[in-house]
C-alpha cells in the first residue's frame, strides 16, 4: 500500500490516479474529509491526517510499504523527523519527498530551509528514499485566473524572463515511477519543463487554448511584492522574485531527467493551458 500525502493538490490528486491506473492500493491523505476527494476510484481510500500532528498519520502508515512527501505550506510548522519516525514505525520501507529545484540551486535560500531540513532528515532515515527537485509549477497560473476569467488579462512581473516550468501531472507520473521502482533510491532527480517560457508567452498560450486573446500587463517588481505578500510570507515573496527575476543559469536549464523517468518529453505549458482551459474561462 502507498500513502500519498497532498493528495488533493496540484500534484497529489494525479499521482492517486495514477498509482491506482497501476494497480496500487493507495491511502491518499489531506486535513479535509473525504468530500475533497474523487470518489469511487477502485484501490483508494482516504484518511484524513495533518502533517502537524504526526500521531494523526500513524494509523494510515501502519502497514504502508512507501510514502509520498508533500511538504505542504513551506514547512515551518512540521517536523521532518517525527513525520519519518512514524513512517519507520508503521514499517514503510521507501519514501518519496517532493522537494524544490532552490533546494540545489540557492542551498542558503532562507526560504527553503525548511525543505532542506527534510531533505537531510530523509537521506538521514534510513529508507530507500528519493527526492524530486521540480522547478516552478504550470499550475502556478491558476493565480491569474480570476483577471484572465474577468478582464482577459494576466499580471505579473518580469514579462520576459523565461523558465522551463513543470507541469504537475507529469511530477505526478514521475513521482509513481520512483515510488514503485527500487532502482530510484538514493537518487535525487531536478524535474523542469521541456522549455523555457516566460509569463508573456504564458499568456499568449492561455488566451490561444480558451480561443480569446489574453492580454499581458508587466507589474513592477514592488507591485508584484505588494501583491504576494497578502498570500506568502515575507521571506517567501522575496525568494520566489529573486527566481523569477533573476534565475540562475542552473534554474534557467532544461533538466533532462524528467524525460528519462517518463520515457516520452515532459508536457509544454500550452498543453497545461489547454488542459486547465476551464478554469480560466469566464462564465
Ligand atoms: N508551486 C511551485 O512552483 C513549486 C515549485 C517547486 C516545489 N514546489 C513544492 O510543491 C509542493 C506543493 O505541491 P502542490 O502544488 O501539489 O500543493 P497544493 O496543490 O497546494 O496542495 C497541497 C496539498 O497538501 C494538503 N495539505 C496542506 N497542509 C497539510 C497538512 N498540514 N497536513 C496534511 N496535508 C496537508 C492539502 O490538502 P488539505 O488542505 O485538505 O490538507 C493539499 O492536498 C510544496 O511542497 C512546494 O514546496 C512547488
Amino acid at each position: 500500500m502507498i500513502v500519498v500525502t497532498g493528495a488533493t493538490g496540484n500534484v497529489g490528486r494525479p499521482l492517486v490516479h495514477a498509482l491506482a491506473a497501476a494497480g496500487e492500493q493507495v491511502t491518499a491523505v489531506s486535513r479535509s474529509d473525504a468530500s475533497a476527494h474523487p470518489a469511487g476510484v477502485p484501490g483508494v481510500r482516504h484518511h484524513r491526517a495533518d502533517l502537524a500532528s504526526p500521531e494523526s498519520l500513524a494509523p494510515v502508515l501502519d502497514g504502508a510499504d512507501a510514502l509520498f512527501l508533500l511538504v505542504a505550506g513551506g514547512g515551518e510548522n512540521l517536523d521532518p523527523y517525527a513525520i519519518l519516525d512514524a513512517a519507520k514505525t508503521g514499517g514503510v520501507r521507501r519514501v518519496v519527498l517532493l522537494s524544490s529545484q532552490i533546494t540545489g540551486t540557492r542551498p542558503d535560500a532562507p526560504s527553503h530551509a525548511h525543505l532542506r531540513a527534510f531533505e537531510d532528515a530523509l537521506r538521514e532515515s534510513g529508507a530507500e528514499w528519493t527526492v524530486l527537485r521540480p522547478g516552478g509549477f504550470a499550475s502556478n497560473a491558476f493565480a491569474w485566473a480570476d483577471s484572465v476569467r474577468s478582464r482577459q488579462t494576466v499580471a505579473a512581473p518580469f514579462g520576459d524572463v523565461a523558465l522551463p516550468v513543470v507541469d504537475p501531472a507529469d511530477l505526478a507520473e514521475a513521482a509513481a515511477v520512483t515510488l514503485r521502482d527500487a532502482s530510484h533510491s538514493g537518487r535525487t532527480y531536478e524535474l523542469t519543463g521541456p522549455a523555457p517560457i516566460s509569463p508573456r508567452q504564458q499568456a499568449q498560450a492561455l488566451g490561444e487554448a480558451l480561443a480569446t486573446p489574453v492580454r499581458f500587463h508587466e507589474l513592477t517588481r514592488a507591485q508584484a511584492r505588494e501583491h504576494l505578500l497578502r498570500f506568502m510570507p515575507e521571506l517567501v515573496v522575496d525568494g520566489t522574485l529573486a527566481i523569477l527575476g533573476e534565475p540562475s543559469a542552473a534554474e534557467q536549464r532544461v533538466s533532462p531527467a524528467l524525460e528519462q523517468l517518463l520515457g516520452r518529453p515532459p508536457r509544454t505549458f500550452a498543453e497545461w493551458a489547454v488542459r486547465n482551459a476551464g478554469a480560466f474561462r469566464a462564465g
